[in-house]
C-alpha cells in the first residue's frame, strides 16, 4: 500500500499565519502540523509517500522532510498548480499510485488512532473514517442506516448525524477513472465527497468509527485544538 499526504490548498482560513508560509509548516503543538499524518502512515506501516502540495513554499516541504530518510520511509513530491480541490489533488498521484490501491490522508488532519489493521485487510473499494464531533456542520457528514453508509453531505447546514467523514481514506484504483468523472463543486472545486458518494452509489463503500481523538487544523480554533489534543495526550493529562 503507498501513502499520499494532500498538503495542497491557500490555507485562507488561517491568514495571516498563512500570508509567508504553508499551513502544513504551522505548529501542531511541538510538531510541524504535516508531521502528523506522516506519522499516521507510518504507524500504518506504509513506507512509499508521496506529498502533494500547492505551489507556495513547495521547496520548504523538501527542505524540513528531505527523501524521508529520516522517518524511515521514501518521500516523492508532487506540485498542483492551483487550489482545485481535494479530488483534484489526488488525481496528481495516479502514475505514483501504479494501480495499487492508496490510503489518502489530508495534511492537515490529526488522527489519534493506529489504522494499520484497515490498511492491512483493505481488498477493493473504498473506506472512510468517521468520528462523532460536536459540529458536523463543518465536514462532510455521514448518514448511517443499519449497517451501512446511505450518502454524505459535503458541510450541511442541517447535518442528518453527528458523524463527520475524517480526512483518511482508503482507495482503489478505480478512484481515478471516478475522478474523471466529477464536475466542480459549488466552492469550483473537484470534491472528495462526489468521490465518497460515488462509490456509495455503486455499493462500494465501507466505513469505520475511530475511538481516539480527531482534529482538523485549518482553522484558528481547530488549530489550538489540535494542539491541544497533542500536548495533553503526550502529557498523560487526558
Ligand atoms: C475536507 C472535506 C470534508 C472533510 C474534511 C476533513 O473539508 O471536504 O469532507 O470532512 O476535509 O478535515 P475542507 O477542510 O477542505 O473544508
Amino acid at each position: 500500500m503507498k501513502g499520499i499526504i494532500l498538503a495542497g490548498g491557500t490555507g485562507s482560513r488561517l491568514y495571516p499565519l498563512t500570508k509567508i508560509t504553508n499551513k502544513h509548516l504551522l505548529p501542531v503543538y511541538d510538531k510541524p502540523m504535516i508531521y502528523y499524518p506522516l506519522q499516521t502512515l507510518i504507524d500504518a506501516g506504509i513506507t512509499e509517500i508521496m506529498i502533494v502540495s500547492g505551489r507556495g513554499h513547495a521547496g520548504h516541504f523538501l527542505e524540513l522532510l528531505g527523501s524521508g530518510t529520516e522517518f524511515g520511509v521514501h518521500l516523492t513530491y508532487e506540485i498542483q498548480e492551483e487550489a482545485g480541490g481535494i479530488a483534484q489533488a489526488l488525481a496528481l498521484a495516479k502514475d505514483f499510485a501504479d494501480d495499487e490501491p492508496v490510503t489518502v490522508i489530508l495534511g492537515d488532519n490529526i488522527f489519534q488512532d493506529n489504522v494499520k489493521n484497515a490498511v492491512i485487510s483493505f481488498r477493493s473499494g473504498a473506506m472512510i473514517f468517521l468520528k462523532e464531533v460536536p459540529d458536523a456542520k463543518r465536514f462532510g457528514v455521514a448518514q448511517i442506516k443499519g449497517k451501512s453508509i446511505i450518502s454524505i453531505e459535503e458541510k450541511p447546514a442541517e447535518p442528518k448525524s453527528n458523524l463527520a467523514v475524517t480526512g483518511l481514506y482508503i482507495y482503489d484504483p478505480m478512484v481515478f477513472n471516478i475522478i474523471q468523472t466529477l464536475a466542480p463543486s459549488g466552492r469550483g472545486e473537484l470534491e472528495i465527497t462526489d468521490v465518497n458518494n460515488e462509490y456509495i452509489r455503486i455499493g462500494k463503500m465501507s466505513f469505520s468509527t475511530l475511538s481516539g481523538y480527531w482534529s482538523d487544523a485549518g482553522t484558528f480554533e481547530s488549530l489550538f485544538r489540535a494542539s491541544e489534543l497533542v500536548r495533553n495526550t503526550r502529557s498523560g493529562l487526558k
